[in-house]
C-alpha cells in the first residue's frame, strides 16, 4: 500500500494545528485559568512548553518521520535499526498507551462535542437568548442528564469526522484544516475585539495582567510548595492535551511529513497557533465573565453556563453567540479528526484492510466507548470507578497518566537511545545548531523526565 502524506508544509502545520486547537484551548484552558489565578498559571504554562513541550514535540514528530511507521511499530523500526533489544518495551509504553489515551479521549470528546452542539443549534434557534438567567444552570444540567439528547449530537460529529477521514489525509485531513483553521481565526479575533471592548472587561483584563502569587506557593504564612505543584500538574496536563502531545497524533502526522521540509520551523508554527488560540479563548472568556458580574472560577460549566449570559445581555448578542459556537463547532472538528486518523492509521497498518474498513472499524469501537461515557455520565447507567463517573476518570486518565507515560517514553527513548538518527533526520530539512542540540539533548534526557516523574508521583501519592 502507497504510503500517504500531506501535499505540503503548510498543509501539515494546519493540520496538526487544527489537532491541537480544540475544546482544550477554547473551553478547558480559559476555566484553568480562572480557577488558578489567571497570569499565575499562564506563565507555568509559557514555561513548561518551552521546557517540556517544544522538545517533546520535535521528538515525537520526528521519532514519526524517521521510522514513517505507525504509532506502535515506529519505535520497533527505529529500535531494529539501531540494534536495541528492548524494542518492543518502548513499542507499548510509548505505542499502545498512546492507542489507549486516544481511545479515552475519543470517548469523551465526542461528549462534550455533543453539548457544543446542542449550544449551537439553541444559538441558531435564537432559543439561547430566552432562557432566564436563573434557567441557565438548570438548563446545562438538564442537558448532561438526558442520555438521548447528548447521544444522538455526539453521533452527528461521530459520522461527520467518520466521512471526512474515509477521503484519506490529502482529501479529508489537509483540505478540512486548510478550509477551516483560516476561518477558525478570523472568528476568534472578531470575537476577541468585542470582548475587549465590553463596559466593565477592563477587570477581567486586570485579571489576566496580574500575577496571583498564591498559586506559585508564596502565601502570607509562608511558602507552601504543594501550591505550586498543583498548578503545574494543572499547566502540564493542560499543556499535553492542548497540543494533542503524547497521543501518537504527532507521531503519524510526521510520519506523513516530507523529509525535506523544515520540522522546528512546522513546531514553532504549531506552537504559535496553539498559543495563541488558547490566549485568545481567555481574552474572549474572562472580560466578557467579569464585565457580566460572573464568577470566574466556576469550573467546566463557564462556556456553557456563564457565557450564554454574557451573550444574551450584549447587543447583537445573538450574532457573537452564533460565532462562538460556530467556532467551537469547527475547533471540534479538526480535533476529533486527528484522533481518529491516528486510529485508523493504526487499524490500517494491522489490518492491512483499506481506509474504508479501517474507518467503519474505528467507528465502531469508538461509538462503544462514547455510548458506555454517555451512559454512565448521564447517569443511566450506574458505572463508578475509583468514585468516578467514566466522563471524569477518562479525562483524568489522559491528562494525568497515558499523555504523560508516553511523553516520558518520547524523552527516554530519543534522549537515552535514539539521539543519533533523529537529529540526521531533522538535520536533513535544518541546520541543527550545536546550542540546539545541547537545550535539545538537556531537555530530554533531564528536565522533561523530572517534570513528567514530578507529575506521575504527585498523582499516584
Ligand atoms: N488538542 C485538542 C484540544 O485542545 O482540544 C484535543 C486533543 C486532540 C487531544 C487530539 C489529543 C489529541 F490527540
Amino acid at each position: 500500500m502507497k504510503k500517504e502524506s500531506f501535499t505540503s508544509k503548510w498543509g501539515f502545520i494546519l493540520a496538526a494545528a487544527g489537532s491541537a486547537i480544540g475544546l482544550g484551548n477554547i473551553w478547558r484552558f480559559p476555566y484553568l485559568c480562572g480557577q488558578y489565578g489567571g497570569l499565575s498559571f499562564i506563565l507555568v504554562y509559557l514555561l513548561i512548553l518551552l521546557f517540556i513541550c517544544n522538545p517533546l514535540m520535535v521528538a515525537e514528530i520526528s521519532i514519526g518521520r524517521t521510522a514513517k511507521s505507525n504509532c506502535v511499530d515506529a519505535y520497533k523500526v527505529i529500535g531494529e535499526n539501531l540494534g536495541l533489544k528492548y524494542s518492543k518495551i518502548w513499542s507499548f509504553f510509548g505505542g499502545w498507551f498512546a492507542v489507549i489515551g486516544t481511545l479515552m479521549c475519543l470517548s469523551f470528546y465526542f461528549l462534550v462535542a455533543s453539548w457544543v452542539l446542542y449550544y449551537f443549534l439553541e444559538s441558531i434557534s435564537g432559543d439561547l437568548m430566552l432562557i432566564k438567567q436563573e434557567n441557565l444552570y438548570a438548563e446545562f444540567d438538564t442537558l448532561t442528564k438526558s442520555f438521548s439528547t447528548q447521544f444522538s449530537n455526539g453521533l452527528i460529529f461521530l459520522l461527520i469526522t467518520s466521512i471526512i477521514i474515509i477521503g484519506g489525509v490529502r482529501k479529508g485531513v489537509e483540505k478540512t484544516s486548510v478550509c477551516l483553521m483560516p476561518l477558525l481565526f478570523c472568528i476568534f479575533i472578531i470575537l476577541g475585539m468585542r470582548s475587549a471592548t465590553l463596559e466593565g472587561a477592563e477587570k477581567g483584563l486586570e485579571f489576566l495582567y496580574t500575577i496571583d502569587y498564591k498559586y506559585l506557593g508564596f502565601t502570607d504564612e509562608g511558602y507552601d510548595i504543594t501550591l505550586l505543584f498543583d498548578t503545574f500538574t494543572a499547566a502540564l496536563g493542560q499543556a499535553f492535551i492542548s497540543l494533542s502531545l503524547g497521543f501518537g497524533i504527532l507521531l503519524v502526522y510526521g510520519s506523513y511529513f516530507s523529509a525535506k521540509d523544515n520540522l522546528f520551523q512546522a513546531v514553532r508554527h504549531i506552537e504559535f497557533f496553539d498559543t495563541c488560540a488558547a490566549l485568545l479563548s481567555v481574552f474572549i472568556i474572562i472580560p466578557a465573565i467579569f464585565s457580566a458580574g460572573l464568577p470566574v472560577s466556576s469550573g467546566p460549566g463557564l462556556t456553557f453556563i456563564s457565557l450564554p449570559l454574557v451573550f444574551q445581555n450584549l447587543s447583537g448578542g445573538y450574532i457573537w453567540a452564533l460565532a462562538f459556537y460556530l467556532l467551537l463547532m469547527l475547533a471540534t472538528v479538526t480535533s476529533t479528526i486527528s484522533l481518529f486518523e491516528m486510529m485508523v492509521n493504526l487499524v490500517m497498518a494491522k489490518t492491512k484492510k483499506g481506509r474504508f474498513a479501517s474507518v467503519l472499524m474505528v467507528t465502531l469501537l469508538v461509538l462503544c466507548g462514547f455510548t458506555l461515557v454517555t451512559a454512565s455520565f448521564s447517569g443511566v447507567l450506574n458505572i463508578k470507578i475509583f468514585g468516578r463517573d467514566l466522563f471524569s476518570l477518562f479525562d483524568w486518565l489522559v491528562s494525568t497518566y497515558t499523555a504523560t507515560i508516553v511523553s516520558l517514553t518520547m524523552a527516554l527513548f530519543v534522549g537515552y537511545k535514539a539521539m543519533k538518527p533523529i537529529i540526521h533526520n531533522i538535520r536533513r530539512s535544518a541546520k541543527v545548531s550545536d546550542a540546539f542540540t545541547r537545550y535539545f539533548l538537556i531537555t530530554l534526557r533531564y528536565v522533561a523526565p523530572v517534570g513528567l516523574g514530578l507529575l506521575l508521583l504527585m498523582a499516584v501519592i
